[in-house]
């Protein structure tokens, strides 16, 4: 199948051009620059199309960036879409994200869930969602839009790779007790995911939640990340206060804003229901070998 490809450098992309081609598509990238209008690329024999660009979540960084990268070229991907010539409609995957719910929730969130986005970035793939959604239903292309949870295993800088060197420089640690519960995404469970969905009419018109089928808990995340070394509780209220101090040493230490980031999501349950996922049949979905959540 001939698959067009935007974010094809990024970290999802690379490893999914990898499984499409081991999966004998043909894949097309579509660069940043392309993406940049007017874009002008051939689109007459693509059977789908995969739509990773965009900017991932970054606290320093501006609305209008996200804007830009998330809603304002999925704009120009769908013209695109809207232009081609050929009789043959593709089908459109869009990569949105757990963070349109929201940024926490004691108990795992359904796809029914009213989507209520804190972050710019939230904000502008929730956007996004809509575009994909009102202008292929005026048009008749079908499309499906992923909502993924934070992604690890891509052999690059991942969350579980961030939270490694973290663990390294200072100490493996957890918030209080360490029950936090989150959702968490292996990459080789999305490549299945993508690989079973294109081109597949079952998951025309579908927002799905894609995770792994187990919720974890942040503590047995930490002391499968931390090996032999002892996990610490730090207490929630140390957390707060450092965080307390973000708005006078965010603007003079660097790193500083993005360390209360982290640590304020660490603190925090959120996680997906994967139901409809399930109810797709798409294989199994391992998890990591870490306690049950
Ligand atoms: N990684 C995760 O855990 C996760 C979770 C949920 C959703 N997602 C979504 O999945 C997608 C891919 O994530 P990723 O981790 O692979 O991100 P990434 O490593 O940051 O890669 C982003 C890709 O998008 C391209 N891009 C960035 N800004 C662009 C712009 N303004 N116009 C056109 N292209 C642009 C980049 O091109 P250059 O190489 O030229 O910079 C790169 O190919 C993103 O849409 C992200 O929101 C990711």
């Amino acid at each position: 199948m001939k698959t067009l490809v935007t974010g094809a450098t990024g970290e999802l992309g690379s490893n999914l051009v990898a499984e499409l081609l081991r999966a004998g598509h043909d894949v097309v990238p579509l660069t940043r620059s392309a993406l940049a209008a007017p874009l002008t690329e051939p689109m007459d024999d693509i059977r789908a199309v995969l739509h990773l660009a965009g900017k991932k979540y970054d606290a320093r960084a501006p609305a209008e960036a996200f804007v830009s990268a998330n809603v304002e070229a999925t704009g120009r991907l769908l013209s695109l879409l809207e232009r081609r010539a050929s009789a043959v409609t593709p089908h459109l995957v869009f990569f949105s994200t757990m963070f349109v719910y929201g940024e926490r929730s004691e108990a795992p969130l359904t796809e029914d869930f009213p989507p209520s986005p804190r972050s710019q970035y939230g904000r502008s793939k929730r956007e996004a969602e809509r575009l994909v959604t009102d202008v292929c239903a005026r048009k008749g292309i079908p499309f499906t839009i992923l909502r993924l949870a934070t992604v690890y295993g891509t052999g690059g800088n991942d969350v579980f790779q961030r939270l490694s060197v973290a663990y390294r420089h200072v100490f493996p640690f957890v918030l209080g007790d360490g029950d936090q519960r989150r959702s968490f995404l292996a990459m080789d469970n999305l490549s299945t995911v993508v690989l079973s969905a294109l081109g597949n009419p079952r998951w025309y018109g579908v927002t799905i939640n894609v995770a792994d089928p187990q919720v974890y808990r942040m503590i047995d995340v930490a002391r499968h990340l931390a090996g032999n070394r002892r996990v610490r509780h730090i207490p929630a209220r140390w957390a707060r206060g450092v965080c307390a101090l973000r708005p006078v040493l965010g603007a003079v230490v660097p790193g500083y804003r993005t360390m209360c980031d982290h640590l304020e999501r660490l603190g925090e349950s959120f996680s997906l229901d994967t139901a409809r996922l399930r109810s797709m049949h798409v294989g199994p979905l391992p998890c990591l070998p870490i306690g049950r959540g």
